[in-house]
């Protein structure tokens, strides 16, 4: 699967989203650029981590179309959307998720084995972002002996160590202190910013909205464009 050049990176065209009867998103048009750091606001139960589901392809509308790299998704099987989130989409959530029986490396080289980059190509890449993140000397560390803070920082190596187009973060900051939560959010957007990734993340936190180049707001089923 080759990335097909579209300025529009990622397209959500009159989506619409039910549970049931339960009308989550209707009419969700969505313009994303590569490389732009979207943040996505909205109220307990608004439709956020349904909104990353649509984009990331985990979940599928109830209308509309969603197009990412120029692919339309509902015209692919799922074996090709498994192909197409595998390579180009890194998740970040916000209970880390980290395998507990692998090392922190380990853990951040495990993208790259599943893409079939070398053994020898993906340690030096989890060294870089290891660095890059601020946690050399823990690559050894299991997650259980890392700190919330520390423990998130290896899920966004390891969400970014494939390099994907596109990294989903949702409430990656949730879980953390204050000021842990900012170190994080700093480091996950310029590490984004450095790679030309784009980044989109469901967040409550009013700090990152000022480093955002969209942000769009979702309330009773309507998501608009709030001002940056
Ligand atoms: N699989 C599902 N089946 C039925 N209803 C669902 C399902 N997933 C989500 N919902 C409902 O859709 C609505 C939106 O949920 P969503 O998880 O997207 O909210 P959210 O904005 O991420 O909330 P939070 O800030 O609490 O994470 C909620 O009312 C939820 O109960
Ligand atoms: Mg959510």
């Amino acid at each position: 699967m080759d990335v097909q050049p579209n300025n529009q990176q990622i397209q959500l065209i009159k989506v619409e989203k039910a549970y049931g009867k339960h009308n989550v998103l209707s009419n969700c048009n969505v313009n994303i650029k590569r490389g732009e750091f979207v943040v996505i606001v909205g109220r307990s139960g608004s439709g956020k981590s349904t909104l990353l589901n649509l984009i990331g392809g985990l979940d599928k509308p109830t209308l509309g179309e969603i197009n990412i790299l120029g692919y339309s998704l509902h015209t692919l099987n799922e074996e090709k959307l498994s192909n197409l989130r595998r390579k180009y989409f890194g998740f970040v959530f916000q209970f880390f998720n980290l395998i507990p029986t692998l090392t922190a490396l380990e853990n951040i080289r495990l993208p790259m084995s599943l893409n079939g980059i070398s053994k020898k190509d993906s340690i030096n890449g989890a060294k870089l972002l290891l660095k890059e993140l601020r946690l050399s000397g823990l690559e050894n560390h299991f997650p259980d002996e890392l700190s919330g803070g520390e423990q998130q920082r290896v899920a966004i190596a390891r969400a970014l160590s494939h390099r994907p187009e596109i990294i989903l973060a949702d409430e990656p900051t949730g879980n953390l202190d204050l000021e842990t939560a900012n170190e994080v959010l700093d480091l996950l957007n310029t590490t984004c910013r450095r790679r030309g990734t784009t980044l989109i993340m469901a967040t409550h936190s009013k700090e990152v909205m000022g480093l955002a180049d969209q942000i769009f707001s979702i309330r009773d089923s309507e998501i608009k464009k709030a001002s940056t």
